[in-house]
């Protein structure tokens, strides 16, 4: 038996933060050897919302150059951009076509992006969902880490799967496989240095919210100084009190490696003095081997674009197979 395949993408907007690298690149990292991996830069999703022309391809390599910077090994992943494989955006058609409106219509995520835009709700962005479905059928995805706000969207990919199966396969053979979500815990979430109440967030105003994978030293160093506290001192994890606590301890226990019990012990004595130098120098070494090998693939253009066009070929020989099944299944002929 082959390996379990796994597929996850993250948008090309802006930064990666340190929840993005927490939450989800870390992770799947960790467990890329035991399966086959297709992690995407889903650049048609980036365009659910106004984008910016002028900063779309740099954005999408940074993120790219990112993925390898953070560990990605090609030896058991496959990295490309969405928008290079056209069979994305096919399949997005057929499977618009044969899912319900209102299926769409009670996304959560869509219903909260909406309010945002205000006047200015694309139907892209009430389609985003079916081109992340789109995104996981078309590589037969065992497995798809995401994010708990992701959920929904797993289950729709699941729902719009057991609908074309169930009105254009047989019982024997399913047209499309349907993937398992793989959830991040709680733990793993990494929330705002503003407001421990709320998620790092790339589109939070605020940059002081965050700490970006390439942030400098002394940006890294200006922000925990600068960061939401209380005034208590003693430190502790889980009292519901004391949001921010939780949040900086959990931040210094990922980035440090080490338990959490290990920590809540050298921390509990600790005031807020002492504690954010230590945090500080804990985020700049374990952000250091990641910006070196970052500057080493930005300088190399042409090794990432070989990377890529690499990561295109493989995705294209998956992806067009499975467009062709959804095909002739819904009865289109095939150009010979
Ligand atoms: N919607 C995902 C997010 O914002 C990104 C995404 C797009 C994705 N396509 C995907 C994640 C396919 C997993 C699988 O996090």
């Amino acid at each position: 038996m082959g390996k379990q395949r796994v597929l996850s993408g993250v948008q090309p907007t802006g930064n990666l933060h340190l929840g993005n690298y927490l939450g989800a690149i870390r992770n799947w990292v960790e467990a890329q050897s035991q399966y086959d991996n297709f992690f995407c830069v889903v650049d048609l999703h980036a365009i659910t919302v106004p984008h910016n022309p002028a900063t779309l391809k740099s954005d999408t390599y940074k993120i790219a150059a990112l993925y390898l910077a953070c560990g990605i090994d090609l030896e058991y992943s496959t990295i490309f951009v969405q928008s290079h494989v056209s069979a994305h955006s096919e399949l997005t058609w057929l499977l618009n076509c044969i899912t319900p409106l209102n299926w769409l219509e009670r996304m959560i995520q869509f219903k909260e992006k909406a309010i945002k835009q205000g006047e200015n709700v694309s139907v892209g962005l009430l389609d985003y969902p079916v081109l992340m479905a789109a995104d996981i059928l078309l590589y037969d995805a065992d497995k798809v880490p995401v994010g708990e706000d992701q959920k929904q969207h797993l289950e729709l990919t699941r729902d719009i799967a057991v609908r074309i199966n169930d009105q254009f396969g047989n019982p024997e053979k399913p047209v499309l496989k349907l993937p398992e979500p793989i959830i991040r815990k709680e733990g793993a979430r990494v929330m705002s240095l503003t407001d421990g109440t709320k998620k790092m967030s790339k589109s939070e105003p605020s940059e002081m919210s965050r700490l970006n994978l390439l942030d400098s030293p002394e940006e890294i160093q200006k922000k925990i100084k600068r960061c939401k506290t209380d005034p208590l001192k003693g430190l502790e994890f889980d009292n519901p009190q004391r949001p921010e606590c939780n949040n900086l301890l959990t931040l210094y226990t990922l980035l440090s490696d080490k338990k959490k019990e290990e920590v809540a012990l050298e921390c509990q004595d600790m005031g807020w003095g002492q504690f954010k130098p230590l945090l500080t120098e804990t985020a700049i070494t374990a952000l250091k081997p990641i910006q070196t090998k970052y500057q080493q693939v930005m300088q190399d253009k042409g090794y990432l674009e070989s990377v890529l066009r690499e990561g295109r070929q493989q995705a294209e020989a998956i992806a067009n197979e499975t467009l062709a099944r959804v095909k002739k299944a819904l009865g289109y002929s095939l150009p010979s």
